[in-house]
């Protein structure tokens, strides 16, 4: 089978993290590059965390940092979940990789362009980025084989009751993704908090042993710990490595195509993605929507490619 090609676009993120750790593990993903977002965390901070992981577990992965701001809101940081530094947990040796030069979304204009349409960008951030990168050369557009986020939900949100973190972040640049015609399939907390991270799971990985299982346990202890402070979970809702999990073995998910319009209009319901899940609107459906997952195959592969590290 061949490798299937990926721009992971990112906001580490502890669940970034992982999502990074299973891209960069398993054999049948080819992780082209790591764009850097602010999301999480400020541009700085992610872009660190992002490096500090890549080094960490020795990954020859260009990392590039992205856009600063959101397209047209002020941004705000997730440091209640994930901490000041944005990866709050693991401690790592004196950080010596260095991003690229390129900005970002040059790259993934770069890189799309000189590509034969066989390139699928995952983002597990605010989509700052790719809105940038497809408002900045349209012809990238139809160059892209699939968009694969981590964001939004058809039920609560979990910023405001509407709106999802990575959506709200940058509605703006959702809407463009979104309205962009490109197959997309939306990973939303409808079924990424079905990936509750008990701490038997986390148990479960760090009996693994080696040094990706090191860093699961790590980032977990932080993660899960800020998730029930805030949210009340008994463990940390694992969004952004479903995305990449999908992408391994697309049945872990089940989807559901919808026709889902980005809310940039609203105060109320700002960054809503409004998914018709029951297709009422008889409008023509622009993304597969995840609707359930298979958690204990989840694990699974989680703890498969956590072994596979060497
Ligand atoms: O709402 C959860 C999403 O927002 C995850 O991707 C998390 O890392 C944050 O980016
Ligand atoms: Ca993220």
């Amino acid at each position: 089978m061949d490798k299937r090609k990926i721009i992971l676009d990112c906001d580490p993120g502890h669940d970034d993290a992982v999502a990074i750790m299973l891209a960069a593990i398993n054999e049948n993903i080819d992780l082209l590059g790591i764009t850097v977002v602010t999301g999480n965390q400020t541009l700085e901070k992610t872009t660190n965390n992002a490096l500090n992981i890549c080094q960490y577990l020795g990954l020859d992965v260009p990392v590039f940092k992205g856009c600063p701001d959101p397209m047209i809101r002020p941004k705000f940081v997730a440091a209640d979940i994930h901490g000041e530094t944005g990866l709050d947990g693991p401690v790592f040796e004196p950080l010596t990789k260095k991003a690229e030069e390129q900005h970002a979304v040059l790259w993934m204009i770069d890189t799309i362009m000189k590509s034969d349409g066989d390139i699928t960008v995952v983002t597990t951030g605010p989509m700052t980025n790719l809105g940038m990168a497809m408002r900045m050369e349209p012809a990238i557009v139809p160059k892209i084989k699939e968009i694969v986020l981590m964001g939004g939900a058809y039920t609560n949100g979990n910023v405001t009751p509407a709106a999802e973190f990575n959506i709200i972040e940058d509605a703006d640049a959702a809407y463009v993704a979104f309205t962009s015609g490109r197959p997309i399939t939306m990973v939303g907390l409808d079924v990424t908090r079905k990936a509750l991270c008990y701490p038997a799971i986390v148990e479960r990985m760090g009996k693994v042993g080696n040094k990706a299982s090191k860093l699961f346990v790590d980032l977990m202890g932080h993660f899960c710990k800020s998730q029930k402070e805030v949210f009340g979970w008994e463990g940390g809702p694992l969004h952004d490595p479903i995305t990449i999990a999908y992408l391994i073995d697309p049945s872990v998910i089940t989807t559901k195509p919808m026709h889902c319009e980005i809310d940039i209009f609203s105060q109320q319901s700002l960054g809503r993605t409004n998914c018709d899940f029951f297709g009422y609107q008889k409008k023509e459906p622009n993304a597969n929507v995840a609707i359930d997952i298979d958690v204990e195959k989840f694990w699974d592969m989680i703890e498969e490619n956590i072994r596979k590290y060497n």
